[in-house]
């Protein structure tokens, strides 16, 4: 995987502007051209008609627009030809401004990556910078300039669809990842498989109340701090090129129109250069959200407040002169935000050569490329999540005489992809790999392979039960692969029941009358609940959606080509009822231990713990955690503690373990979450190999935003504790912080 990061950067077409000038110098000169209609025309962007991801609002004057220089930006541009032809447009403007291409390249272009909640099960960094970078390489070939990824909220609610498009929970493992992510999108701007990043939606978006798609968001300083905003500024550190704020409003003010939001914190102290696009008609939204009274006074708001340029209302490019011409708003305010756009024009070399994304040579290349469906295969390998394994019936042995392939996730192959895959119209769908093909594709001539639909994802029809038993009947072992439909998880598909829909669990029930052994494969975009199933079926696999590698990554995993290594990014709920459920929250005064209920923190009708928690998944393999041992257990602000520990394959496979770090400060001037994850390592371990690794405890992981927001550590004790998983702690120690 490393060769290929290495080839791709390699390979990298890098255009090096040995410019006499600088940018900034260009962008100025350019400025001084500019009228103030031309200046308002770089903060609008309208979307073309390839996919249509909001209400749209028909705008025929696109084209005249382009030619009159009143658009910075497009999105749903799509393709070589589509992207010259707009541009070709610009270029008979008077100042010939490049427009910019935007498109939502979620989790692959045309090789299509798991989902990146999935990814984020991977828990390896590297396998996700580079399906950023494949996805980017593809894009960039096909005319896309941007991409509206990464989205970096940190989300609790699996009622909320989007969770699907995050890293999950958690904020350490969430910033982790929207480093990689932007790093891997962006490798150096200028490149020509280079796109800009896009953090997203800020902020708080995953805080939704109910989980519920577009909804407020209510939240302390604290929170927002100590949870929701360190993915974006990890966003920021890695470079990322471009912003988009959120449709929430948080504690009143929308995202979108929130000044303490984009123009002080992003822009102000985290002095943030790139630009900030709105979310789809979220600035003339604020007139809905009750907030704006008409489109002027939510243009107002957008600028003052930070939002640099509007996709899709129409707001700006209609109100905004008025704004300036009434004195409400300075020239120098519209000038601050077409330069952040301008800019990275610039940087990505679009004034030296507009068309520099159109090949469609390279766009040929780019989307037949061997390489890349190679990691595609590799990377949703990694995604996989073992949650039970009971009687080993995995990994299935090669021999296997008769198989019975039984659901409605087996045959359809656009269901692999999921939410927010790129609809590539002229592209037709044979490349995606369904899982019944992984499977032909995997056994040898002496396995037969029985197929049985069973019934739908969704309705009550039980008419092709009877198939699935008679198939399953004849086989040795059962593969039932069952979950959610690719657009049940996603943008505006919150669900109140998140259980396995229609009558998949009760398929599971019949099949398991027939005695046979049944691994139940689980497709979806979130945790779903399936109670029944986990505490009856000996071997289940969630595989969520692995994108057009999916049914040879599936295959892989299940005769033991590769190894399971994934483990949860989201905890998984017994009930709806228990959400939003988290594995750092904080404790009670009265917690409930041992499910104790009278006068507890407690449901009388449920345990309080999840049903699969965050950071657990299984290996064929067993690992062994010893020797912990810390460098000392006294340690002042400035210094360090060196943790170590060994682990050992104490199992038959060669397998890959994620080792967790967690912390809890004990007590402290703002009660602190149970426990926190601060590190964590993935590492190989052959059979018996025995491997010691280190993590280091400094200031920084000791520190949380106190009640004035200060970053801080305090003096006093600290648990340390290292898991498998959130809930499976093989070794604890302690240590103390000196005032
Ligand atoms: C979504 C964004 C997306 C945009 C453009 C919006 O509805 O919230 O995440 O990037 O549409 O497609």
């Amino acid at each position: 995987m490393k060769y290929i990061l290495k080839t791709i950067l390699l390979l990298t077409f890098s255009i090096s502007f040995s410019q006499s000038k600088s940018i900034d110098l260009r962008v100025e000169e350019l400025l001084k051209k500019m009228t103030l209609e031309e200046k308002i025309g770089q903060l609008n962007q309208y979307t073309d008609d390839w996919n249509i991801t909001g209400p749209l609002i028909v705008n025929p004057n696109k084209e005249t627009d382009v030619k009159a220089g009143m658009l910075g930006s497009m999105l749903n541009v799509n393709g070589v030809e589509r992207t010259r032809k707009y541009q070709e447009l610009a270029m008979q403007s008077r100042l010939k401004i490049p427009l910019l291409f935007g498109f939502d390249v979620i989790h692959g272009y045309k090789t299509t990556f798991p989902i990146p909640l999935a990814e984020a099960a991977s828990w390896d960094l590297s396998a996700m910078e580079l399906s950023a970078r494949i996805a980017a390489t593809e894009a960039a070939a096909s005319g896309i300039h941007w991409t509206f990824a990464p989205m970096v909220d940190i989300a609790r609610d699996p009622r909320w669809g989007r969770v699907m498009e995050g890293a999950g929970e958690d904020t350490y493992l969430g910033t982790k990842i929207a480093y990689a992510r932007v790093k891997g999108f962006q490798g150096k701007l200028g490149n020509l498989n280079s796109v800009m990043a896009c953090a997203k939606h800020f902020a708080a978006y995953g805080a939704a109340v109910g989980g519920r798609e577009y909804n407020s968001v209510d939240l302390s300083d604290r929170m927002l701090w100590e949870v929701y905003l360190p993915p974006f500024k990890a966003a920021v550190d890695a470079g990322a090129a471009t912003f988009m704020n959120a449709f929430n409003d948080i504690n009143g003010i929308p995202s979108t129109g929130n000044k303490y939001i984009q123009r002080d914190i992003l822009k102000g102290k985290w002095n943030y250069k790139g630009f900030v696009v709105s979310d789809w008609g979220s600035i003339g939204e604020m007139y809905t959200h009750g907030y704006s009274k008409d489109g002027i006074e939510a243009a107002f708001s957008a600028i003052t407040a930070g939002s640099d340029m509007d996709m899709e209302s129409n707001t700006y490019r209609n109100t905004l002169a008025q704004l300036v011409n009434k004195k409400r708003i300075s020239v120098a305010l519209i000038d601050d935000a077409v330069k952040r756009i301008l800019r990275k024009k610039f940087e990505l070399g679009l004034f030296e050569d507009p068309f520099r994304f159109c090949n469609s040579e390279r766009q040929k290349m780019a989307l037949n490329n061997s390489e890349h469906t190679k990691a595609a295969r590799e990377v949703a390998a990694k995604c996989v999540v073992l949650l039970k394994n009971e009687k080993n019936i995995l990994p299935l042995s090669k021999e296997t005489k008769t198989i019975a392939v039984i659901g409605p996730m087996v045959k359809p192959k656009r269901i692999n992809h999921g939410f927010w895959a790129v609809n590539l119209k002229d592209v037709d769908s044979t490349y995606i790999v369904s899982q019944w093909e992984g499977l032909e594709n995997k056994v040898g001539k002496n396995t037969k392979l029985l197929y049985a639909k069973g019934c739908d994802i969704e309705g009550d029809n039980k008419a092709g039960f009877q198939e699935a038993i008679d198939v399953a009947n004849q086989s040795d072992v059962v593969l039932l692969s069952i979950g959610e439909r690719y657009n049940m998880s996603g943008e505006a598909k919150s669900r109140s029941n998140i259980h396995l829909p229609g009558i998949q669990e009760e398929l599971i029930k019949e099949l398991q009358k027939t005695g046979k052994p049944i691994v139940v494969l689980i497709n979806a975009g979130r945790p779903l609940v399936f109670n029944w199933t986990a505490d009856n079926m000996p071997t289940i696999v969630y595989t969520w959606w692995l994108g057009s590698e999916a049914g040879n990554a599936i295959a892989d995993v299940l005769f033991g080509d590769y190894n399971p290594s994934a483990k949860l990014p989201m905890t998984f709920p017994r009930a709806e009822g228990q959400i939003p459920i988290y594995y750092n929250h904080f404790n009670t005064g009265r917690p409930s231990i041992n499910e104790e209920k009278l006068y507890k923190s407690s449901y009388i009708d449920l345990p309080n713990t999840p049903k699969f928690p965050f950071g657990f998944g299984l290996s064929y393999t067993t690992f062994n955690y010893s020797n912990l041992k810390l460098s000392k257990t006294k340690m002042k602000s400035n210094e360090k503690i060196e943790v170590s520990l060994d682990v050992t394959n104490t199992g038959k496979y060669e397998g890959e373990e994620i080792v967790q770090l967690y912390l809890q400060d004990k007590f402290a001037s703002l009660i602190r979450p149970i426990k926190e994850l601060k590190d964590f390592q993935k590492i190989k371990l052959a059979v018996g190999e025995t491997k010691t690794i280190t993590f280091v405890i400094d200031n920084e992981k000791l520190s949380f935003y106190n009640e004035k927001l200060e970053f801080k550590s305090e003096a006093g004790d600290f648990d340390l504790m290292i898991g498998a998983s959130s809930e499976d702690i093989r070794l604890k120690s302690s240590f103390e912080l000196l005032p």
